[in-house]
């Protein structure tokens, strides 16, 4: 009996998608006789059982492209906005599943994806995930799809950026994706000869990033490229941040007649605000050159995936139908080497990789002369 395997795209898009989508389509539609089912927009589309077929059609021509043909959402089975209210629709779900008579699920997600894969998996639900992110935060797998790509934007960025503070003695401050991780920055800053790196796992100082800033100039190089992390935070805003919580926890438990169970990430918030600006600012207080700000924001999850990941989302999406095939479900198809291998959901929801400081690029990186604000 030929099996019947829907498909979804969840969390923030990425270069890729539409690869893997096609890598799963048509290995498990022509390689191996299969059905497939497109469910739009993340877990709202299974939710809301918005489906579109997929066949040779359809997942033709799509190899190329950038974000999803199926759309996406950051919508949770178990807290989705409906009717002005957060509900559980994991019954709603699990309905929808077995009325299209599906074998197994296949959701296409990063870490919030994965911990949406779980739940399902734990309704009782034959899911398989497939890692996507260009944070490649992605725990039990050597990275990500859409990871390459975004690290090329990010590379050229910088490399356009040098001329530019080159020739008006300035330094610039390039903010680049990563969530809580410093993979993207880390990577561009490295590829891009960044003259400083500042990742969230390295909390920076502020005086350390002007003392290198200022012997570049006094070197006979005025201009600088900072590579900062979208995630990357100051000595100081810890301090600010750990401050807040304290003063929070004497004074301001009671916020609107409850109780506030997130002081850290409401203080978190605050600091987090601008903190590129005022980077850039402090900096230009404390070398006496120019400095200017470029925020990369969502150019690097946009457009055409880069070669390797096109290669990266066939060889784990024709993996995944293989696994589907041989009636393997429950994990996530993490890439290995040159190869593939399956991970149990328990094993990689929950977990976040950010880089170990130990890390032979971050001793690369200092070998070369880049600061990291430490
Ligand atoms: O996870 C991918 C990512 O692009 C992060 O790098 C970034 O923090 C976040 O998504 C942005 O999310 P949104 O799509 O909600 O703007």
């Amino acid at each position: 009996m030929s099996k019947f395997i829907g498909i979804l795209t969840a969390g923030g898009d990425s270069p890729g998608l539409n690869a893997a989508i096609r890598g799963v389509g048509k290995a498990a539609l022509v390689y191996h006789g299969m059905h497939i089912v497109g469910f739009r927009d993340g877990f709202r589309g299974l939710m809301e059982n918005r489906t579109t077929p997929l066949d040779r059609g359809n997942l033709a021509g799509i190899l190329t492209i950038g974000g999803t043909i199926l759309g996406t959402s950051r919508d949770k089975p178990h807290k989705m906005p409906v009717g002005g209210k957060m509900l559980n629709m994991l019954d709603t779900i699990v309905a929808n599943y077995h009325g299209n008579h599906l074998d197994c699920l296949v959701c296409l997600g990063g870490g919030g994806t994965l911990k949406n894969a779980l739940r399902l998996k734990q309704a009782g639900l034959n899911v398989i995930t497939l890692p996507k992110t260009i944070d490649n935060d992605v725990a039990g797998t050597d990275t990500s799809f859409g990871f390459d790509t975004a690290l090329g934007i990010a590379t050229e960025a910088i490399d356009r950026l040098h001329s530019t503070a080159h020739s008006h003695h300035r330094i610039i401050v390039v903010e680049i994706m990563g969530h809580r991780a410093g993979w993207l920055a880390l990577g561009a800053g490295i590829a891009g000869g960044a003259d400083v790196i500042l990742i969230p796992e390295i909390p920076y100082d502020v005086d350390s990033v002007a003392a290198a800033i200022r012997a570049r100039a006094r070197g006979g190089s005025p201009f600088s490229i900072v590579a900062m992390a979208e995630g990357a935070v100051s000595k100081q805003d810890l301090e600010a941040i750990a401050a807040a919580e304290i003063t929070d926890s004497k004074t301001a438990k009671v916020k609107d007649g409850r109780k506030s169970d997130n002081q850290e990430a409401d203080a978190a918030e605050l600091v987090y605000a601008d903190r590129t600006l005022r980077l850039a600012k402090k900096l230009e207080a404390l070398t006496g050159l120019e400095a200017r700000v470029t925020i990369l924001g969502h150019v690097q999850r946009g457009g055409a995936p880069s070669a390797g990941d096109r290669i990266l989302a066939t060889r784990l999406g024709t993996a995944c139908a293989d696994l589907i095939a041989e009636g393997t479900y429950g994990v996530m198809v993490a890439a290995r080497g040159d190869g593939t291998r399956s991970v149990t959901i328990e094993e990689v929801a929950g977990k976040v990789k950010t880089v170990p400081l130990k890390h032979s690029l971050i001793a690369s990186a200092r070998r070369v002369g880049t600061n990291f604000g430490d």
